[in-house]
């Protein structure tokens, strides 16, 4: 197969930062993808509808002429979240989604949830409206070791809140572990889950061996082989449990290459190349769209996009090594292969 002619994609968990980083990066994912999930985690976060609505306004502006490409916001929830200003917000299409993020588990987290008890007012009324509630599922517990934090999340805080609040939906966001993507897949209709380019590509040696690669490193954290594996498997399978969330999160590289270097690896630059690749060495290419462009929306209970980009395969595809920002430049996730799939 030499060309592949799929829906345009839709990415369902997207970083894209605020200002000169926001003006530097939103058009590298409007280039391919139709709709993003855009994550709340601002200094200060997204926690209000009308933050929201402000936040839009500016990714709007950063956009390139003409590009059609839609934001769909979330809110950040805190213990103090309004389930009222929530419910309006999701009433008026402003939001598509509330991202749970456990108190400290990753960057600029510290405004999120550190007694679940405390929001289930929030989840209840979430479940009543049919407002999807994104997660970032790991345990910030110091006595759980940082390979084991999302399979433990699942036994202590998600089974649970899934239990107790009857029809919330919930995606589990950039799952990592076999245990992550086996749990989806039993939690019917209700439970998605979004998985990375990156996390289809690399386990945790390319992080750690021969030398520390910070480019590897994002959260949760790159498992053992068996792990990745087990993504490929489930995002190349067509079920619609999964679906592409690229979590493309730039930070400059001096942030990056730091003694405390911050998590999230860049992919909005070739992501759709990376899938590509991935799905042939599957000889799954015919279930490339199921996974980019048709089971995210089916869980969202939104159409599809209704036009298409086509994936032509031939030589090896250039792209630039670092973009720049305002900011200061952010590498683009090298995939360690050549890539023959470009979109045209
Ligand atoms: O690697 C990550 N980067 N994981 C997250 O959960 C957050 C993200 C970011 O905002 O940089
Ligand atoms: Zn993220």
């Amino acid at each position: 197969m030499t060309q592949l002619v799929i829906r345009r994609p839709d990415d369902w968990h997207l970083h894209l930062r605020d200002g000169e980083m926001l003006r530097a990066v939103a058009p590298e994912s409007a280039r391919h993808f139709g709709r993003a999930i855009i994550m709340p985690n601002l200094v200060p976060p997204v926690v209000t509808g009308a933050e929201a609505a402000a936040y839009r306004e500016r990714i709007l502006a950063a956009l390139p002429e003409g590009a059609a490409f839609t934001p769909l916001m979330t809110l950040y929830l805190t213990e103090d979240t309004d389930p009222d200003d929530l419910a309006r917000a999701h009433a008026d299409g402003l939001i598509t989604a509330v991202k749970l993020y456990p108190a400290g588990a990753t960057t600029n987290s510290a405004s999120g949830v550190r007694d679940f008890d405390k929001v289930r007012p929030v989840l209840e009324r979430m479940a009543e409206i049919g407002c999807p509630l994104c997660v970032h599922g790991e345990v910030t517990d110091q006595a759980i070791d940082i390979f084991d934090r999302e399979a433990v999340f699942i036994d202590r805080v998600l089974d649970p809140i899934r239990t107790t609040t009857p029809g919330l939906r919930v995606v589990m966001e950039h799952i990592t572990t076999k245990q992550g993507a086996d749990y989806a897949r039993s939690g019917g209709p209700d439970l998605g889950a979004t998985i990375t380019t990156h996390h289809l590509v690399i386990n945790r040696n390319h992080i750690l061996v021969g030398g520390i690669k910070p480019h590897y490193y994002c959260l949760p954290v790159a498992k053992r082989e068996e792990h990745r594996l087990a993504l490929r498997a489930a995002a190349t399978s067509g079920d619609p449990t999964f679906f592409l969330g690229t979590d493309s999160a730039p930070h400059t590289d001096p942030l990056k290459e730091n003694a405390c270097g911050c998590a999230g690896c860049f992919t909005a630059t070739n992501t759709m190349s990376i899938l590509a690749e991935v799905f042939e060495q599957e000889n799954a290419l015919d279930r490339l769209e199921a996974f980019a462009s048709l089971n995210g929306p089916a869980f969202y209970k939104l159409p599809a996009n209704d036009a298409t980009i086509t994936l032509t395969r031939g030589a090896p595809v250039a792209y630039p090594d670092k973009i720049d920002t305002g900011d200061g430049p952010v590498t683009v996730f090298d995939p360690m292969m050549p890539l023959h799939w470009r979109v045209t």
